[in-house]
């Protein structure tokens, strides 16, 4: 599929609106003819010929048919407008689905400030060549040939003397499309960098304030306007070459009716009337000449955004459900790596991780940061999916499963903590909108978050998110910790979740987690051994594979990394315990 027609698809559903719009500018078009010729008719018949008494009833029909073709007009342009706002609905909402189902890895690549311009920018270039573009080109065609037409009828060689202007339009007309192209292109690339810079500065103000880099910023910043109002002048200074040629173009017009057609009414060839009569129509011809320059422009950015649009919609995500997945409303939480690795950008970043869990089990995974603790799980979750090996959750293949089953079954609580901008209720409620209040406080009682957010004054309704009340790095590890829980899932995950809350929260937490009565696996990435020496497996990776596993004990007596981290952290120097807090 190509672009166009890509476009062409959304129009579709609105073929009856648009036809109806057409055939409305047809007869505009076709009704622009009467007035310039009764115009010569009075001038000819009324004025020059004395028959008075049919002044009232041409006036008349001039009235009539200004009225109609006001009319008319107020009704196309109506339906063009509904027209051009439902096939932005559409695609809009198409475009925002489609970038609901990219993967990580797409979102790994692009720039959020592009995404953002292509569903407002790129939008609206195309809204406006529904709503307007389209009619003003055909109805500009149908007035130039209607009009021509007309000429011919009252004086072939006057008709032909205009024609002559038409090779120069058409051929400055292909000579700007050609130009304004690329410099559209560049416009709209030059304004997605300009947004993307702006959203990245807003999201990321308080790393520039603490780094006191706004003068540095602000540099950057005025490089990236510069660009974008270069290219604009740029793309301003093709269509300020061409617009006046345009407007020569249309008075050259106007120079061959005086002259010629002057010289006519003298030799008595054409009537004063008929002159009158062309000179109507002379303005018909003027106005898409004059107007083909912005027609051109306004073309040439629709062409630039759908293509735009396009090319981010047609990318396809690597991870996708299968047509007819496995699907299984309650999952038991069975999880198994078999020989998994996987490779991003020609990087090893996990190797031949093996391991196996049964239900309701807890698998803790400690090891250096950057060694693949988050990639196993995000592979578990089908984020990505491995190049080699397969994740078994429950016996079958996670690429055979549904994928939004199988995320439905896990609970996470992701390294990175984001809440939207919601209230707290809503934002522990996100994975199931429709549950009571006093699940939501059981979730967050578990979670021990209750306490923190009874204590705000707004409690569960207090707004956070990125303009919400600040709230420390441990309470919100503690929301998205009740988020996860709330799922009630058969899959729980724990990324470093508890990185950020004092021990004794933290083991308070993990008595809660021992609460839950269902059978739920629970993975618990964290660096402290006292998070995860529990647990009925400990994976111990390091540089993508897992070096150790087993539990505590086992562990210990193997004397490996493991054992030596253990060593360290209740050993001999307890320092990660009095740097915590000094922290809390
Ligand atoms: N999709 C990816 N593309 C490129 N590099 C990745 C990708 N995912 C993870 N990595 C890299 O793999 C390494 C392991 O990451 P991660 O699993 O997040 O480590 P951690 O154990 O700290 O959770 C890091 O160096 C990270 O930059
Ligand atoms: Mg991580």
């Amino acid at each position: 599929m190509t672009p166009m027609k890509w476009f062409f698809s959304f129009l579709k559903k609105y073929r009856g609106k648009m036809i109806l719009g057409i055939c409305m500018t047809t007869a505009v078009s076709v009704l622009s003819v009467v007035n310039p010729y009764l115009s010569g008719q009075i001038v000819d018949r009324v004025i020059q010929g004395g028959e008075y008494d049919l002044l009232l009833p041409m006036i008349g029909c001039l009235l009539g048919v200004t009225v109609v073709m006001g009319a008319l007009r107020f009704l196309f342009q109506l339906v063009f407008e509904t027209a051009s706002q439902g096939v932005l609905y559409d695609m809009r909402d198409k475009v925002y689905r489609k970038l609901l189902e990219e993967d990580f890895a797409f979102y790994n690549k692009k720039r959020t400030g592009d995404l953002m311009s292509r569903q407002t920018g790129d939008m609206d270039a195309i809204r406006h060549f529904v709503a307007y573009v389209i009619y003003v080109v055909y109805q500009s065609v149908l007035m130039f040939v209607f009009a021509l037409i007309m000429i011919f009828t009252v004086n072939t060689k006057l008709a032909a003397a205009m024609l002559l202007v038409l090779p120069f339009t058409a051929l400055t007309t292909y000579f700007q499309s050609k130009e304004v192209h690329p410099a559209f292109q560049r416009n709209r690339d030059c304004f997605s960098s300009l947004n993307t810079f702006v959203q990245e500065n807003v999201s990321g103000n308080r790393v520039v304030r603490a780094f006191s880099k706004e003068d540095y910023e602000m540099e950057k910043f005025e490089a990236e306007n510069d660009k974008f109002r270069n290219a604009q002048v740029d793309a301003s200074k093709i269509w300020m070459k061409y617009v006046p040629v345009f407007e020569v173009l249309s008075y050259v017009l106007n120079i061959i009716l005086m002259l010629y057609g002057g010289y006519m009414v003298i030799a008595g060839e054409i009537s004063l009337g008929q002159l009158v009569t062309v000179n109507g129509y002379l303005w018909m011809l003027n106005n898409p000449l004059r107007q083909a320059g912005w027609l051109v422009n306004d073309t040439s950015n629709f062409v630039t955004s759908v293509e735009k649009i396009y090319n981010t919609y047609v990318e396809e995500p690597d991870v996708k459900t299968p047509v007819s997945g496995v699907v299984k409303k309650h999952l038991k939480g069975a999880v198994e790596f078999r020989n998994v690795s996987y490779r991003a950008d020609d990087e090893d970043i996990v190797m031949d991780v093996n391991f196996k869990v049964e239900p309701g089990q807890t698998v803790g995974i400690i090891g250096s940061t950057g060694a693949g603790k988050s990639t196993i799980m995000n592979l578990l979750c089908r984020f990505y999916d491995t190049t080699e090996g397969d994740v078994l959750v429950d016996g079958v293949n996670v690429r055979d499963m549904d994928l939004y089953n199988l995320r439905d079954n896990i609970g996470m609580a992701m390294q990175d903590v984001f809440l939207f901008s919601d209230t707290i209720e809503g934002n522990i409620a996100y994975g199931r909108p429709d549950c009571s209040f006093e699940e939501v406080k059981r979730a967050a009682v578990m979670a021990d978050a209750n306490h923190f957010i009874s204590a705000l004054p707004e409690g569960y309704d207090t707004i956070v998110g990125e303009r919400g009340v600040g709230l420390s790095g441990g309470q919100k590890q503690r929301i998205s910790l009740a988020r996860a829980l709330l799922k009630d899932p058969s899959i729980l995950i724990l990324d470093d979740t508890t990185s950020a809350v004092d021990m004794e929260t933290e083991s308070y937490i993990q008595s809660q987690l021992k609460k839950i009565e269902k059978d739920c696996t629970i993975f618990v990435i964290a660096y402290r051994i006292s998070s995860i020496k529990d647990a009925d497996l400990i994976l111990v990776m390091d540089n993508g594979r897992i070096i150790e596993q087993g539990t505590h004990e086992e562990l210990v007596a193997a004397g490996g990394y493991y054992a030596t981290a253990f060593r360290h952290q209740y050993g001999e120097i307890p320092k990660e315990i009095t740097e915590r807090k000094g922290e809390a």
